[in-house]
């Protein structure tokens, strides 16, 4: 029988990473961060020179990604590579990569290699529509862009990152539009998703609300 696995999918800065991780926490579940795996895959296109346009040479690299989650870090080949990781400009490259129908179903098995017992919470944007459609709970968590955009600056912020609001705010839309215009897997909430927009909802609601709906489910 297949692992359980709670989809939690939404636009950038949502709080699914955060609320994801808390609740896996509380379940002791495993955890997939899908939106790293793309992030990698652009960080090992740009250390190899592949455009963020070419296809075949992203899919090549895909299917021979060498990474591994650590604790607190994550490894490329030997290479340590969370700073990096998390940049805005990483994420950016990731959305760009991200619009490729092979690129995507080369990461599809990987991704799927997450879900083991007891069960797993899965962040991303396509986790309940492609990746786990048969997900016993999908959330699709939104937020006003500019709460958004709010929320990423403080975080950055408090991490020493630079940071500016306005050129934030511009690349959340960028990057919106680019997720949910795709012609491949794009941003939207499936038939059987439940909603929860955070925008006036505290972290600790938003994983109360979705731990709720996990025990609705017996799924704890
Ligand atoms: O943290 P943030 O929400 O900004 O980004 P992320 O979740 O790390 O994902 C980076 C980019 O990868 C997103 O903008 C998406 O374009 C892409 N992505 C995707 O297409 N499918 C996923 N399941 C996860 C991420």
């Amino acid at each position: 029988m297949n692992a359980p696995v709670i989809a939690v999918d939404g636009p950038t800065a949502s709080g699914k990473g955060t609320v994801a991780t808390l609740v896996a926490k509380a379940l002791g579940w495993h955890m997939l961060d899908s939106g790293a795996i793309y992030r990698l895959l652009a960080l090992a296109a740009d250390e190899a020179g592949v455009a963020l346009e070419d296809e075949a040479g992203l899919t090549r690299l895909a299917d021979k990604l060498d990474v591994r989650f650590g604790e607190e870090s994550v490894f490329l080949a030997e290479r340590e590579v969370s700073f990096d990781l998390r940049q805005e400009a990483t994420g950016l490259a990731a959305s760009k990569l991200a619009v490729l129908k092979e690129v995507r179903a080369a990461l599809l098995a990987r991704q799927r290699a997450f879900r083991m017992p007891p069960g797993l919470v899965a962040d991303g944007r396509d986790m309940g529509a492609v990746v786990f459609p048969d997900a016993p709970l999908k959330i699709f968590l939104t937020a006003s862009v500019e709460s958004r955009a709010q929320r990423r600056y403080k975080q950055l912020i408090e991490k020493g990152l630079p940071a500016n609001l306005a050129n934030l705010l511009q690349d959340l839309r960028e990057r919106d539009a680019r997720d949910m215009q795709r012609a491949i897997a794009p941003l939207k909430p499936c038939e059987d998703s439940i909603l929860l927009d955070t925008t006036t909802l505290s972290i600790d609601e938003a994983v109360t609300f979705v731990l709720h709906e996990a025990q609705a489910r017996k799924l704890q």
